[in-house]
């Protein structure tokens, strides 16, 4: 039989006014905490996440600018011949190799100096050497077909991401982007940047797809790919250079740059109406303000001296820090003001590209022109809004309304939900991006990518025990000013047009896919015997 408990009134001993007050004061302060949450929380998740990443890491890095070197030493020490070391020696290259993977040691950015770095250098000066007219021409159509039948709410970020996909595929194939390769190059390029961004977990099977997609068409890349590299290598090597970092980068320094745009809308009108060079200080302003790399780190492989007193030792781990640099000596620096720009931006504490003289980006010339490009196609057809939190890391995705021009423009209550949406997102966001971050430096301290990749280097090599910064000059390059929109897009020769030779097949280099890319994951090489 069912037997109900009933509850027997127990007699209130304290006045009553007391145990009505204590749960409403209680209730009170929890909707205030609540309520208050996304002004608060997210900054302190940020810095919790900062110093658990420090202490996992371990406090190896000289920070640029910072005690030892000041602002007024910041071009100097990154431009030191002694600045080169890429990879080798540094506990954060295992962070970037893991986010950067499959084949991180063939990504041009951590390639340390020697032939096999100048070789793979040559070749994307190549493929980047496209007429300007050319380059602006592919530009356009890709943003034209992208930007067919879309409206209202998007995220700049997914909008720009398909659409550098096909630009990139074009830049190293010269044929028109079929829709598999598009998909699985912004797939690529998403899962990169949102692990980089701690929002997500790395998935490597996107990024094996793709890798699988290019290993049998390899011989269809329109310049002579670096020789003595293995199938896989080059793949790798197109994977990282193209497919992720300038895919990557292109599509966050859009997203930059259009939600700016969209948060000024008088800056807006005038871009859209502007000419050339007023457009490319608003690119120039939009990289000083949200520089795409926060820090850039070099391994010094000699003595580098500060004065009679202080020497940075060889093997230290120089962090430039970008931001604090572009903040510098200007006024109200956190204002975005493209009238900076009416002074040569090689006068001001501006490098968004890296320093000339320490392997500055090689799309130096080319990004400028084509984001251009693709900003006035956007702003041509739409009138941009958004009132979300516009940060560096940009982690949101950068939320913005496109209204048609043209249209009726009445974006008042779109941009409230807009802005709470936002606000509560975050407090999610950060809790996310702490717990993922966390893990994933775990996971990087623990697979030592790199570090084991020099180790089994030198145990097969002892000769790779030296720094390869002693067999070689530092790279010279010309001083990467933003923007100046040359009639090429670099100083590479021509663009090769003879088909490259290839004697290799798609079922070998298959083959070395699988064996090797259980290394490029979890740190183990095909012939090591190490199991996890
Ligand atoms: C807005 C667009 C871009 C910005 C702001 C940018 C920024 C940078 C910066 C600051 C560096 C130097 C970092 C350092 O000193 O370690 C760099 C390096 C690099 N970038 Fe870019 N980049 C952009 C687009 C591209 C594109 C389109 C590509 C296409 C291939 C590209 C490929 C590379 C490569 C391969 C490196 C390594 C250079 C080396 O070590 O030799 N970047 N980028």
């Amino acid at each position: 039989m069912l037997t109900v408990a009933v509850p027997i009134a127990v007699p209130i001993a304290v006045p009553i006014a007391v145990p009505i007050a204590v749960p409403i004061a209680v209730a009170l302060a929890v909707v205030a905490v609540l309520v208050s949450l996304p002004y608060w929380l997210p900054r302190r998740v940020v810095a919790l996440r900062e110093r658990v990443f420090a202490r996992i890491n371990g406090d190896e890095g000289i920070p640029v600018p910072g005690g030892l070197a000041g602002v007024d030493r910041f071009r100097e020490l990154y431009s030191h011949p002694a600045a080169n070391g890429r990879s080798r020696g540094a506990a954060l290259s295992d962070l970037f190799w893991y986010w950067l993977s499959p084949g991180p040691e063939m990504h041009q950015e951590h390639l340390e100096p020697g032939e096999r770095y100048d070789a793979v250098a040559r070749t994307t000066r190549s493929l980047l050497a496209v007429p300007k007219a050319e380059a602006e021409e592919l530009a356009r159509r890709c943003a034209a077909r992208r930007l067919e039948g879309v409206r209202g709410m998007v995220r700049l970020r997914d909008l720009m991401m398909p659409l550098w996909a096909e630009f990139a595929y074009e830049l190293v194939f010269a044929e028109p982007c079929p829709r598999e390769a598009r998909d699985l190059i912004a797939a690529n390029a998403d899962d990169v940047v949102t692990s980089l961004k701690c929002t997500g977990l790395r998935h490597m099977d996107r990024r094996d797809r793709l890798t699988r997609y290019l290993l049998p068409r390899l011989d269809k890349v329109r310049v002579p790919l670096p020789d003595g590299l293995t199938p896989l290598e080059q793949a790798y090597y197109l994977q990282g250079a193209f497919f992720n970092t300038a895919v990557v980068q292109l599509s966050e320094g859009m997203a930059h740059l259009l939600l700016v745009l969209a948060r000024h809308p008088e800056e807006q009108e005038r871009a859209r109406t502007s000419d050339d060079r007023h457009f490319d200080r608003v690119i120039n302003e939009t990289l000083r303000l949200y520089p795409l790399f926060g820090i850039a780190h070099r391994i010094t492989s000699g003595d580098i001296a500060l004065d009679e007193h202080t020497t940075i030792p060889a093997g230290s781990v120089l962090c430039f820090n970008y931001p604090e640099f572009h903040r510098a000596g200007f006024a109200d620096p956190d204002r975005f003001d493209p009238g900076r720009f009416d002074r040569p931006a090689k006068e001001l504490n501006h490098i968004p590209f890296g320093v000339a003289a320490n392997r500055p980006c090689p799309a130096w010339r080319l990004a400028p022109i084509v984001m251009r490009v693709v900003a006035r196609e956007v702003l041509d057809r739409y009138v941009l809004d958004s009132s979300v939190s516009h940060t560096r890391s940009l982690p949101s995705r950068g939320p913005c309304l496109l209204t048609p021009r043209g249209a009726p423009h009445r974006p008042r209550l779109a941009l409230a939900y807009m802005r709470v949406r936002d606000r509560w997102e975050d407090v999610w966001r950060s809790l996310v991006q702490l717990v993922l971050g966390t893990y994933m430096v775990w996971d990087a301290h623990r697979l030592r990518l790199c570090e084991r990749h020099f180790a089994e280097a030198a145990a097969r090599d002892p000769a790779e025990e030296r720094h390869p910064a002693e067999e070689g000059d530092p790279a010279e390059t010309e001083a990467p000013t933003a923007a100046e929109a040359p009639d090429r897009t670099t100083d590479a020769p021509d663009r090769a047009t003879d088909a490259p030779d290839r004697t290799t097949d798609a079922p070998d280099a298959s083959d070395a896919f699988d064996a090797e890319n259980r290394y490029a994951h979890h740190g183990r090489h095909p012939g090591s015997r190490r199991t996890r």
